[in-house]
C-alpha cells in the first residue's frame, strides 16, 4: 500500500522542516543545557520540538545498553534511527548524547536526507569537564569506579565533519542555543518553505 501524506505535507503543515541537531561533546560540556535552553527557545516561537537524551532513551528503549564500546555503538545506531524517524515525521530532533565515535555520529547522518542533520560540537575541554563534573562521575572514574568513563579510560573522537562547534568555556548556554538558532534561520528549517 502507497502512503498518501509525504514528509513534504507534514512539514508544510507544521511550518518548518524535520531535522536532527546532533549534540555532541564529552560528559559535562553542556549538552543537555543547550538542548534544554534550545528546547524553549524554539517552542516558545511555535516550533515543533523534541530532544532525545539519556534520560527518556537511556531509561527506556536502551535500558539494556551499558558503557562498553560495543554498547555505545548499539545506543547510537539506535538513536540514530530513533531521531531519523522524528525528523521525517517533521519535528525539530535535539539529540544529546556524548556520541564518542565518528563513525557511528557519521552512520546516524545518513539516516536522514541531505541538510537536515546538523552536527554540534559542544567542545569543552576534559579539565573543564572535569572541573564542573556536575555529577561528580570524573571523580569516581579518577578514583577507578567507573571501567570505561569517556575521556578518562574510554576515548572520544573529535568531530571533524560538524555543521557548528560551541565552545562552552567561551560561550554561555543562551549565546551557545543563538548560534544553532542561527544555524537554523540561515539553513531555513525554521520555515516549511
Ligand atoms: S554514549 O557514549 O553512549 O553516547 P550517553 O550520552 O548515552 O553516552 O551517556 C552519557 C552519560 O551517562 C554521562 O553524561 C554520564 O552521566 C553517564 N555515564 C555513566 N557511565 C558512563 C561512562 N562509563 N562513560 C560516560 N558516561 C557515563
Amino acid at each position: 500500500m502507497c502512503r498518501n501524506i509525504t514528509a513534504e505535507a507534514r512539514e508544510s503543515l507544521l511550518g518548518q522542516k524535520g531535522c536532527v541537531i546532533w549534540l555532541t561533546g564529552l560528559s559535562g560540556s553542556g549538552k543537555s543545557s543547550i538542548a534544554n535552553q534550545l528546547e524553549v527557545r524554539l517552542h516558545s516561537m511555535g516550533k515543533s520540538v523534541y530532544i532525545l537524551d539519556g534520560d527518556n532513551v537511556r531509561h527506556g528503549l536502551n535500558s539494556d545498553l551499558g558503557f562498553s564500546d560495543e554498547e555505545r555503538v548499539e545506543n547510537i545506531r539506535r538513536i540514530g534511527e530513533v531521531a531519523a524517524l522524528f525528523a521525517d515525521a517533521a519535528i525539530i530532533t535535539i539529540v544529546s548524547f556524548i556520541s564518542p565515535f565518528r563513525k557511528d555520529r557519521d552512520m546516524a547522518r545518513k539516516k536522514v536526507p541531505a541538510g537536515r542533520f546538523f552536527e554540534v560540537f559542544v567542545n569543552a575541554s576534559l579539565n573543564l569537564c572535569e572541573e564542573r563534573d556536575p555529577k561528580g562521575l570524573y571523580k569516581k572514574a579518577r578514583r577507578g569506579e567507573i571501567p570505561d568513563f569517556t575521556g578518562i579510560n574510554s576515548p572520544y573522537e573529535t568531530p571533524i565533519s560538524h555543521e557548528l562547534e560551541v565552545d562552552t568555556g567561551a560561550l554561555s548556554i543562551e549565546e551557545s542555543a543563538d548560534k544553532i538558532i542561527d544555524l537554523l534561520t540561515k539553513k531555513r528549517i525554521l520555515c516549511a518553505e
